[in-house]
């Protein structure tokens, strides 16, 4: 969490208001360096591909295009906002399992494509047989399994990419070149070294008399945490150890292979990349106790700050407004919302007063994306620039933005 004294927060107040999400800019990008360093010293041939939904705010967005990064996006209003910032379009990933004609028209531009099902498969053929002039390339998501306790909706059978196969060798036009993979709560190193083993693998199997053009991972590594979040998982493996089950294994795999040959290996973090960057500051409103039970009433909801504060105790760090503080303990600290379950931080014990200061960190993922037009519209977020400076990246929301899609 950045290390706001009260006077950084009062000037933050008077510039921005209060709540507010601020972006660690320089964080941020010692963060994906550290990672794709960690992932790129056995196979060089590793690329980032930030997942947009964890976080499309544009900025952030663009940061990682000056990275060198790239896009992976999954709608047609991801895919506009990666064009806006710049993406190249060889550089957007598109996945997703309704793409609609908004694939359609990523795929005619040139960007890499993964394709989830059947019918979409179908759909693609018949735009590639509209135009037999150009040669098209995809990627398709297959659903493996990895011992995971759960049936993934997502990707292929890997019973029926035999048949995927023959479709596409039917059209000329048309060649698989990679294959794509993403499993979800599954964040431990053997996992990925499971699915490491199992996408090669299938490499081999379809691709016999030539290599992929990629191997595409997904994403679901733990990012970096402070360490009271850190505590609440128990083992966290780092950067290196990914990189000893996942990138260790493509470089062993693929040794006898020239780099040209070697398949671009793409994982796609979101949270991993952007969770510990946003910080969010709410302010202490109201503070009363009903039948021994003290709750602190904020001026933000569980909403700005996304599922892991109903998951997990966030870090949290409170800035004193003056010097009225009083001790309490077990204060649930919760939101504006008339939801009872609107609780941001649960049994919080310390010194504490309206007026104060909530610094909530790890909100970078599935926050202000997230955040439904319920009750209040979301306010701003700045980024601190790696000048120490401030700029608003997104405004505060006013009452017309919410309601002018709806008729008076
Ligand atoms: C295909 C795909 N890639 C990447 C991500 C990002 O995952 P994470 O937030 O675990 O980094 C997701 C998340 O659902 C996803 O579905």
């Amino acid at each position: 969490m950045i290390d706001f004294r009260r006077q950084d927060i009062r000037k933050l107040e008077t510039e921005f208001g209060i709540p507010l999400y601020v972006f660690d800019e320089a964080a941020f990008i010692h963060n994906y360096f550290k990672l794709e360093t960690a992932l790129r010293q056995y196979y060089p041939k590793y690329r980032v591909s930030y997942s947009f939904k964890t976080n499309y705010t544009p900025y952030m967005c663009s940061v990682v295009n000056r990275l060198g990064g790239y896009a992976e996006v999954v709608s047609g209003m991801e895919y506009d906002i990666a064009k806006r910032v710049g993406f190249a379009a060889e550089k957007i990933i598109f996945n997703g399992p309704n793409k609609g004609e908004d694939g359609v028209k990523a795929l005619l531009d040139g960007c890499i494509v993964n394709v989830d099902n059947f019918d979409e498969l179908d759909l693609v053929c018949r735009i590639v047989n509209e135009h037999p002039e150009t040669k098209f390339e995809i990627g398709l998501r297959v659903n493996i399994d990895v011992g995971q306790t759960f049936i993934s909706r997502f990707g292929m059978d890997t019973t029926e990419l035999d048949r995927a196969f023959e479709i596409v060798d039917h059209v000329d036009n048309l060649e698989v070149v990679g294959l794509h993979c993403h499993i979800s709560r599954c964040r431990g190193v053997d996992v990925w070294r499971e699915r490491t083993r199992v996408m090669l693998e299938l490499s081999d199997r379809y691709f016999s008399n030539r290599q992929p053009k990629y191997i595409d991972l997904g994403s679901g590594m733990f990012g970096e945490m402070d360490a009271e979040l850190k505590a609440q998982f128990g083992v966290v493996p780092s950067y290196d150890d990914y990189a000893e089950a996942t990138t260790k294994q493509m470089a062993e795999h693929y040794s006898r292979y020239t780099d040209h040959q070697k398949p671009v290996l793409f994982t796609e973090p979101g949270t991993t990349l952007i969770n510990k960057y946003v910080d969010f500051i709410g302010r202490v409103d109201a503070i009363k106790s009903i039948k021994g039970k003290t709750f602190a009433i904020l001026n933000c909801s569980e909403h700005n700050l996304g599922e892991t504060c109903t998951l997990k105790k966030l870090p949290v760090k409170v800035v004193h407004s003056g010097p009225r503080s009083k001790y309490y303990k077990d204060v649930d600290l919760v939101g504006y919302t008339c939801l009872e379950q609107d609780v941001m931080y649960a049994e919080y014990s310390g010194y504490l007063a309206p007026g104060d200061y909530v610094q909530f960190g790890n909100v970078g993922g599935y926050s202000n994306v997230y955040k439904p037009p319920f009750i209040w519209p979301n306010c701003a977020m700045v980024v601190k620039k790696e000048t120490g400076e401030y700029q608003v990246i997104k405004r505060k929301e006013s009452y017309a933005d919410i309601l002018h899609t709806y008729a008076f």
